[in-house]
């Protein structure tokens, strides 16, 4: 299958979508607090989109080849885990610092993004990890527009982590987006300027880099879906979702509560 082109109605409808993605960050941030477990946050999201907002949590049931059906509606990725988190009994403390993730289907489309939260006071050196991470989010967006390619995107992540003193996960990447959660083409966070796809108006894509403090190595947990670093360290992620418009991109998944642009 080839990277699709949205027409206008399939980007209105991409815009509802990623919209309410981000209203679901919004509503649930007040409630990231200590004591509170990841499994009551996702029971908050659950309800909220879908006796609130209508739109079904595209994560619940999802079932990738060779994975096992998600069993819940986000994902809830806590310090030394990257992403895929399963919500649960988990507990979060003062200093922890986590990734939700969100992805609603509205008329049929998808709208996915994530952002970290800091649980009560956070250390100086993972918050870093988190403003860093926001920064490459950023750095890739801006690369987005006609006639760039994807090499530039992930160059210019890549390049802010690494001087920055951290590492790429390379086993995921951003992705396209519409109809279906997972499209081509494949984003990754990492490469070289000048080399890959080259961006149309009417793409649209997922950035979504997770930046390691130590080494880029994952592990697996046994639940089938939470990825973690080998070696234990932080990690971080953010996530929006991106049109390529005539004269360069605008960001899908930005709501009233979304933290303030980095500047290109
Ligand atoms: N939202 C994730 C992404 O950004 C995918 C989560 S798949 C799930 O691509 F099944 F774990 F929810
Ligand atoms: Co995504
Ligand atoms: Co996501």
């Amino acid at each position: 299958m080839a990277v699709s082109i949205k027409n206008q109605d399939e980007i209105m409808k991409m815009r509802v979508a990623g919209r309410l993605g981000g209203e679901v960050l919004d509503y649930i941030g007040p409630f990231v607090k200590p004591g509170i477990t990841t499994g009551e946050l996702d029971r908050l999201c659950h309800d909220y989109m879908v006796n609130v907002q209508k739109t079904i949590p595209a994560p619940l049931n999802y079932a990738p080849p060779g994975h096992r059906p998600y069993p819940k509606s986000i994902c809830t990725s806590v310090n030394h885990q990257i992403c895929h988190g399963v919500p649960g009994e988990k507990t979060l403390k003062n200093g922890d610092i986590l990734n939700i993730d969100i992805t609603v289907i509205k008329d049929g489309y998808h709208g996915d993004t994530s952002r970290m939260f800091c649980v009560g006071d956070v250390a100086p050196h993972a918050r870093r990890l988190c403003e860093v991470t926001y920064e490459c989010m950023w750095a890739g967006i801006h690369q987005v527009k006609p006639g760039n390619r994807l090499g530039d995107i992930g160059s210019a992540i890549q390049k802010h982590a690494e001087k920055s003193g951290y590492s790429i996960v390379r086993e995921y990447c951003g992705h396209g987006i519409g109809l279906n959660f997972h499209e081509e083409p494949q984003v990754l966070h990492y490469g070289n300027p000048g080399t890959g796809l080259t961006l149309l108006p009417g793409m649209i894509f997922t950035i979504e880099p997770m930046v390691n403090a130590g080494k880029a190595a994952i592990r697996h947990l046994g639940d089938g879906w939470t990825v973690v670093t080998k070696d234990h360290s932080l990690s971080a992620q953010w996530e929006h979702t991106v049109l390529v418009t005539d004269t360069g991109h605008e960001v899908l998944t930005l709501s009233a509560g979304s933290p303030p642009e980095i500047p290109a």
